[in-house]
Parts: C-alpha cells; sequence; structure tokens
C-alpha cells in the first residue's frame, strides 16, 4: 500500500529510483510518480497504471549526474487514481516536492487555513497540504530542516514522508510516523530511503529503521538521524541476510506459483533449530527471556488482519487444545476500537506477515495502554510490529512478494503450533505428547511435497470448475478457518464470489443457495469430525450441488460422495491445516490464471495494509 524511494548520491537518481518502485510493485498501487532534483532543476514525472507507464514518459538516459530524487506508488485513498492525484505533490513556488505514504487526517482543516493565505491547490489527496505548508514555513525564513518539523508538528495521522526542496538542493528529509520507513547507506556515498527493504537489496544491506516520530536527512556526503523534535539520535545500522533470489521468479510464471512450491520449505524455516525431541518441547530464542511470565497467563488473546487472522483462528483451537490456557483471537481492526477487557496474567499476540499492518499495531498499542503483556508472530524483520511487541517469534520464510499470502500463512501455523507446545509443554502436556507432535511436525513438508505433485490435477480440478462463479468452502473445527482461507484465496485473485463456512452452519443459512450452479469445496479429511463433514457433503448431493473434497488418502468411500477428491496424506488432527491448504492455495493459483488475471498484483489489494 502506497511505496516510496528516495535517493540522494552522486549516481543518476532516474535508474535508481525506477528500479526502486519496481521492486515495491508488489505492495500494491494504481499510479506512480517521480520527482528528481539536480543543481536546482526538477524533473518530474507521473504516470496513472502500472510503472511501465511512467517508464514509457521518461528516459532513462537522460544525463543526470547524481542528486536527489524520490519516487512513489500510490494505491488510492483520498481521490481517485488519476495523473493529479498521483504523487510527488508539490508546492505553489514550485521548490518542494513530497512523497507520502499514510493519511494526514486534519488534512481538510489544513487544506482551508492554507487556502485563506492563498495556497492554490491542484488534487484531492491529503497529501498536497505538506509541500504547502512547508513553503508557509520557509516563507518566514525557516531553513527546510525546520520548516519541515514546524510542518509535523501541525498535522496530525500517519505519514511515512520524503521531501526535496530546491532551496537546499543536496538534502533529501525522510519522516516517520506509524508508516514504514526505513534508510539505506552505504561506504560509497549512496543514500537511501524507502518502505521496505525489497527495494534496496541491489544497492545496499546496511538499514537503518526509523522510529515513529523521526526524520533522517540525507546527502551525497553523510546522513543524520533526529526526533522531529530535533533532539539527535544515533541508531543502530542493521545488515539483512535476505538473497537476491528470495525476490525473483526463479522461473516460475507467477511470484504466487513460486511462493507456494516453497510452502513445504517455509515449514522448514520456522521449524528448524528450534525443537527439542527429547524434551518434546519447542526452544523460541525470540520468547526465552519471558518464559517465566508465560508459564503464568492464563488467557491468551490473538489479533490478526486476513490471512494472518485465520492462522490466528487455528492459534486459538492449538493454544487451548495443547496448553488449556484459554484463548480468542481478535480481528485488529474490531480489537484496537472496542474496550477490550484485559485480565491480569494474560497475553496478546499479533500475527502479521508484513509486521507493517495498521490495524494489528493499533490492536497492540491499544494493548500496551492496558498493560498487557505484547508477543509477535512476524515475518519482516525490523517491521513495527516486531519493534512494538515485548518479544516474539520470527517466521523465517522470507520475502513473501505475491499478494496473495500463501507461504507465510503455513509458516504462521507451524509456529503457532510449536508456541502451543511450548506453552502446553509449560503445563499439562505429557512429554509423549509433545514428541508426537514433533515427530508429525517434522514429516509434514515431505508431505506437503507429494501434495505439490498433484499440480497437474488440481490445475485440472481449476479448469473444471473455472466457468462457475459461486463457491462454498466448507470445514469444522481445525480446518473450518482453512475454509474461510480457500474462499478468501479464490476472491482475492479471482474476483469470483467465494464464501467460507463451518460446515456446521450450512445447515442455518448457506444450504439455500446450494443448486447445481453454486458448487461446494468440503474439507473432508478423516478426523474427529468426518462423518459430520459425509452428512453435510450428502445434504449438498440431495439438492444437486456438486463437491469437490479434500479427503485423506485411503478414503476411498467420499469417491461415491463427492464429485471430485483431491487427496492429502494423513497427518495428526491440529496439524492438518497445513496439508489441506495446499491443494486449496493451487486451486486458487490456478483458477485465477485460467481467468487471465494478474494473480500477484490482484485489483484494489495491497500487500501491505498501512493504512486503517
Ligand atoms: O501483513 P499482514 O499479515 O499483517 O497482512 C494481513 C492481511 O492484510 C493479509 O493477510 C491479506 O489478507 C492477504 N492479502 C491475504 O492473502
Amino acid at each position: 500500500m502506497c511505496g516510496i524511494i528516495g535517493y540522494a548520491g552522486n549516481k543518476n537518481p532516474m535508474p535508481i529510483l525506477i528500479g526502486g518502485l519496481k521492486r515495491l510493485e508488489y505492495r500494491g498501487y494504481d499510479s506512480a510518480g517521480i520527482a528528481i532534483l539536480n543543481a536546482k532543476k526538477f524533473y518530474v514525472q507521473k504516470s496513472v497504471g502500472k510503472i511501465e507507464q511512467l517508464v514509457k514518459k521518461i528516459s532513462y538516459r537522460q544525463n543526470i549526474e547524481g542528486g536527489v530524487g524520490i519516487g512513489h506508488t500510490r494505491w488510492a485513498t483520498h481521490g481517485k487514481p488519476t495523473l493529479t492525484n498521483a504523487h510527488p505533490h508539490n508546492s505553489c513556488d514550485n521548490k518542494i516536492w513530497v512523497a507520502h505514504n499514510g493519511i494526514i487526517e486534519n488534512y481538510k482543516d489544513i487544506k482551508n487555513q492554507l487556502i485563506a493565505k492563498g495556497h492554490k491547490f491542484k488534487s484531492e489527496t491529503d497529501t498536497e497540504v505538506i509541500p504547502h505548508l512547508i513553503e508557509e514555513y520557509s516563507k518566514k525564513g525557516f531553513d527546510f530542516k525546520k520548516s519541515v518539523r514546524l510542518a509535523m508538528s501541525d498535522i496530525k495521522g500517519t505519514y511515512a514522508l520524503t521531501i526535496i526542496n530546491s532551496d537546499e538542493p543536496d538534502k533529501l528529509i525522510a519522516v516517520k510516523n506509524s508508516s514504514p520507513l526505513l534508510i539505506g547507506i552505504t561506504k560509497n556515498g549512496q543514500y537511501f530511503a524507502a518502505s521496505d527493504a525489497t527495494a534496496l537489496l541491489t544497492h545496499t544491506r546496511e538499514i537503518i529503521y526509523l522510529n515513529d516520530k523521526e526524520m533522517a536527512v540525507l546527502n551525497g556526503t553523510g546522513y543524520q538521524i533526529e526526533t522531529i523534535s530535533g533532539q539527535s539520535i544515533n541508531k543502530k545500522i542493521e545488515v539483512l541476510k535476505e538473497k537476491e533470489e528470495s525476490i525473483q521468479k526463479s522461473g516460475f510464471p507467477h511470484f504466487m506459483l513460486k511462493e507456494i512450491f516453497e510452502e513445504p520449505e517455509a515449514v522448514e524455516n520456522a521449524i528448524n533449530g528450534r525443537l527439542i525431541y527429547k524434551e518434546g518441547t519447542a526452544k523460541l530464542g525470540g520468547i526465552e527471556t519471558i518464559k517465566n511470565e508465560l508459564s503464568k497467563i492464563n488467557h491468551l488473546t490473538i489479533t490478526a488482519c486476513g490471512t494472518a487472522y485465520l492462522a490466528g483462528q487455528i492459534g486459538e483451537y492449538l493454544v487451548e487444545e495443547l496448553s488449556g490456557v484459554s484463548s480468542k483471537v481478535e480481528y485488529a481492526s474490531e480489537f484496537r476500537y472496542k474496550n477490550p477487557v484485559i485480565k491480569n496474567n494474560s497475553a496478546i499476540l499479533a500475527v502479521s506477515q508484513s509486521g507493517e499492518t495498521a490495524d494489528t499495531l493499533a490492536a497492540l498499542y491499544e494493548a500496551e495502554r492496558k498493560n498487557c503483556l505484547t508477543l509477535g508472530i512476524v515475518n519482516v524483520v525490523g517491521s513495527s510490529i516486531a519493534r512494538q511487541t515485548h518479544a516474539g517469534i520470527y517466521n523465517h520464510a522470507g520475502p513473501e512478494i505475491g499478494v496473495a499470502s500463501t507461504k507465510v500463512f503455513v509458516s504462521q501455523l507451524s509456529v503457532l503450533i510449536l508456541l502451543a507446545l511450548f506453552l502446553g509443554r509449560q503445563r499439562n502436556l505429557s512429554l509423549t505428547e509433545g514428541k508426537k507432535i514433533i515427530m508429525e511436525l517434522s514429516s509434514l513438508p515431505k508431505k506437503m511435497r507429494q501434495i505439490l505433485k498433484q499440480a497437474p490435477l488440481i490445475k485440472k480440478m481449476a479448469r473444471k470448475y473455472s466457468k462457475f462463479d459461486n463457491f462454498l468452502y466448507l470445514g469444522r473445527k481445525y480446518n473450518m478457518p482453512i475454509a474461510y482461507e480457500g474462499a478468501l484465496k479464490l476472491k482475492e485473485i479471482s474476483y469470483v464470489h467465494a464464501e467460507g463456512y463451518g460446515a456446521g452452519e450450512m445447515k442455518h443459512g448457506p444450504i439455500a443457495m446450494i443448486n447445481k450452479n453454486f458448487p461446494s469445496v468440503a474439507i473432508a479429511t478423516t478426523n474427529s469430525v468426518y462423518e459430520k463433514m459425509e452428512s453435510n457433503i450428502e445434504e449438498i448431493k440431495a439438492r444437486n450441488g456438486r463437491v469437490l473434497a479434500i479427503a485423506t488418502k485411503g478414503n476411498k468411500k467420499i469417491t461415491k460422495l463427492a464429485d471430485d477428491v483431491i487427496y492429502i496424506p494423513k497427518t495428526l488432527e491440529p496439524l492438518e491445516p497445513i496439508l489441506t491448504v495446499l491443494p486449496l492455495h493451487l486451486f486458487a493459483y490456478y483458477f485465477g490464471v485460467l481467468r487471465g488475471f494478474d494473480v500477484d498484483k490482484p485489483r484494489n489489494l495491497a500487500k501491505s495494509v498501512t493504512v486503517e
């Protein structure tokens, strides 16, 4: 959701900004733009649609020898995706250009005040007030940095900003509050600002994460970091470990397919080095320091959004079943606005791939305000949620570029199993049970690879069902959230209507929809609720509904009930979701591709939802 790249140095900023914007494409956007400042001259270009449109309008060979530049991919919030609304935005005197990710909540008031002072606005965006506000302070005689600071004290809201000003042409100022922003540095005078590290991997691995209300001043000779109130700070330089290949398609037609095929590896990376077989428990370095507090908790709230929320739903069952600690999953967008009851000896766990989801972050702030212990399961190292929590566990799944979350979902499930196991072994879970879970968890990647071998069959199924525009996904117990996830994935990338339902609820409404044109995908694995699922399938068949079933290998009976069956290997019931979701991810992928959509960048969606 909006991507920002900024550069200060002695190289031509144009290809650096365009390259960075391409790397940020996965975040989701509908227009893009750049502004470069060299020897007091601006080069500005914007376009609606893909970066290719922007590239067509500019020449890489334009001879710009160094300078400062800012680039932006915009995901429309205030105003349609038009050229006028595309960033960067400028001041009346054209000296100040700004790119922004976030929302300025009091922009209407500020805009009215500025209009009264004679400022002219062109766009419908909230962002445009920023360059005008900075201009207003510059006119009063404040230098660039001070003007930015004063402007920041006037605005309310969330922002990651990059700002350039022809009065001080060697400077790029980057400011952060709640929206993600980091700084990249090199030893040879190249400085960068970006929404995330993937944009910088080809240039540097040395990163400084900005905290809220911090700003960086970059130029070709160095950088300074200060708080918005002007206190200078010494920040730690972190070195990124991500491999360049992790952000390449490596021969796959789409990132989504590559990432589905990386699901077994994601499970391996989540569990490697974290299993202690002889003690039947998990070793989780990130929560080691708070293990005593964790041994005393009697409630765990899990909070997240989207697919991460669905992982959390499974987490709730896992924690209760394995540890006996009461648990509840809550949408972060609800948790942050209700008045959650936080009892003594409870903890909140935020689950997030990006670590930047605005609602999840806000839910954590709310919990912390009420003195609750905060934990995180996060994929992106150094992200806001990772830094906000008291302790946490990283997924180590590597960058996930496809907007639809796939490999990180199974990674989140793996970490939730480890956490539930850890809490269980602190309490009443037996050594034998613990060992059984460890053994089975270790065998999952192999079983997942067996499922992946069925990709051609699943593609065939997707083709067979691709003519339908409505789907019901059904599951029970651990597989109910998998029904939701299967449906979410299908609608996200294929734009067909798909509803996930707890199969036990089918008779309470959705059964009314069933007919021969409304197929159901039923997760009917051989487990404690299999017979119930079988009855649901019978009921659908009795109403001429078609059924595609996900069943456990060896269940021949189901072929007589369902129209089509995809088999998965047998595993322990609490671990099943890691296997049952895999065919559903593949089904959604092939379905979306068959319908001719760009599955890596579904319309209207953003990878990282940094505004609420
Ligand atoms: O980065 P997060 O895990 O916090 O993101 C949460 C959701 O926005 C995300 O899972 C979203 O639902 C995906 N598009 C699902 O595929």
